[in-house]
């Protein structure tokens, strides 16, 4: 049955991503982070198209997130971003999954899990994941050497990386990050001091790959970057990157109404005349945020950005086109393609009037970004992407 409504990832621009960003990591290697099914953008596909790009490793949250992959016949190492859960040990053991820890038992449970599927000639490289600020999960620093002293004399466990997160990397003016560098920098120190070898070190996510190149070491791991999503707009100027992912609709339905008329459940959105609407058939069920018209989100329909009008349902949205007064209103019909997210050619001869926000690509095309929604949603373009439900299906180019 053809749905009309779809996620268009755009692999080529995933591609191009990745090789920027190998451009700009001095040599680390990159590691794809494609977790959350890719960030919406569907897990399998990408990782094939980042690998190819010359991506050496990926990443993910969950154990089931590895097996899919691996599934796909995806034979590449594959790091699991935080401590898998006790009892999983032994599927990320058979999957060859590298799993992170940060606490004791799970070490011990690592090395049981590992002997137990590999017998006594089993290896098993784990990455260690310190707290050097950001305070969610990693253990503190304080813990390290005695950790890693550990596992060292564990014999079917092998170090095989030490790692910590930044928090305010996306935000370059911030003191914090040459904080978290420097205790990063004070516990490899002491690792190497003790005589143990830490492995490949890594720090580094999209916005430091981006804002402070040095942080590369020997792995950058990349998540919204690879997308084509700069992960703040203060980012945006400093790195070419290319959307990969379009969101489109096809009008089901338009219609007038009469000045005075209010629209949509709750009626909270009253028009002053007589305006023409289009109705698309994606709603929050498909990951359309339910406020994005309340509070101000556009959409584009003949190469005009449009606003969103009412409250979003559950299954379809309803979009200004313009009052009916209007002559030079660029005219749509039930059918045609809206972009909710993404480029449509600008119209020749435009009429810009009923356009909320100026033209901003200057070569022809308007857009409407990830961003855009994310800004308009006080959140980050991360959610709106992650938000695309399983009811959208993916196409790929
Ligand atoms: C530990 C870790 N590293 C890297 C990333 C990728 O971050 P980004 O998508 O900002 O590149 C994430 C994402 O949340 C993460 O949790």
């Amino acid at each position: 049955v053809p749905r009309h409504a779809r996620v268009v990832v755009d692999l080529d621009a995933v591609s191009h991503n990745v090789g920027e960003l190998i451009a700009r990591a001095r040599g680390a290697q990159l590691c794809a982070v494609v977790k959350a099914d890719g960030y919406g953008h569907g897990a399998v596909p990408v990782a094939r198209a980042a690998l190819g790009a010359g991506a050496k490793w990926l990443a993910v949250a969950l154990v089931e997130e590895g097996a899919q992959l691996r599934e796909a016949g995806i034979t590449e190492p594959i790091l699991l971003l935080s401590e898998p859960s006790l009892d999983s040990f032994r599927d990320a053991f058979d999957l060859g999954l590298t799993p992170t820890i940060y606490h004791r038992d799970a070490l011990a449970v690592a090395a049981r899990a590992a002997q137990e599927g590999g017998g006594r000639s089993a290896r098993w490289a784990v990455h260690l994941k310190v707290d050097t600020g950001m305070h969610r999960v990693g253990m503190p620093l304080t813990d390290l050497r005695d950790m890693a002293a550990e596992l060292y004399a564990s014999d079917p466990i092998v170090l095989g990386g030490v790692f910590t997160h930044l928090a305010v990397a996306d935000a370059p003016q911030r003191p914090e990050t040459a904080e978290q560098l420097e205790r990063f920098e004070v516990a490899l120190n002491m690792l190497r001091d003790a005589g143990i070898d830490p492995g490949i070190t890594h720090v580094a996510n999209s916005a430091a790959v981006i804002a402070h190149p040095a942080t590369a070491l020997d792995l950058v791991r990349c998540g919204i970057s690879i997308y084509g999503i700069a992960p703040s707009p203060g980012l945006e100027a400093m790195v070419d990157l290319r959307p990969a992912m379009s969101v489109t609709a096809e009008v089901s339905h338009t219609l007038t109404v009469s000045a005075g008329d209010a629209i949509g459940y709750g009626l909270t959105h009253r028009f002053d005349v007589d305006t023409r609407l289009a109705v698309l058939p994606v709603g929050y069920a498909d990951g359309v945020p339910r406020n994005l018209g309340t509070l101000g989100g556009e959409v584009l329909l003949g190469g005009v950005r449009r606003p969103v009008r009412g409250v979003v349902t559950m299954d379809q949205m309803m979009v200004e086109l313009g009052p009916v007064t209007d002559a030079t209103m660029v005219p749509v019909h039930r059918g045609d393609e809206a972009v909710l997210i993404g480029s449509q050619p600008v119209p020749a001869g435009l009429h810009t009037e009923g356009d909320c926000s100026p033209e901003r690509s200057g070569r022809g095309f308007t857009s409407v970004t990830a961003s855009d929604w994310a800004a308009v949603m006080n959140t980050i373009p991360y959610e709106i992407v992650c938000g695309f439900s399983a009811r959208m299906p993916r196409e790929y180019l």
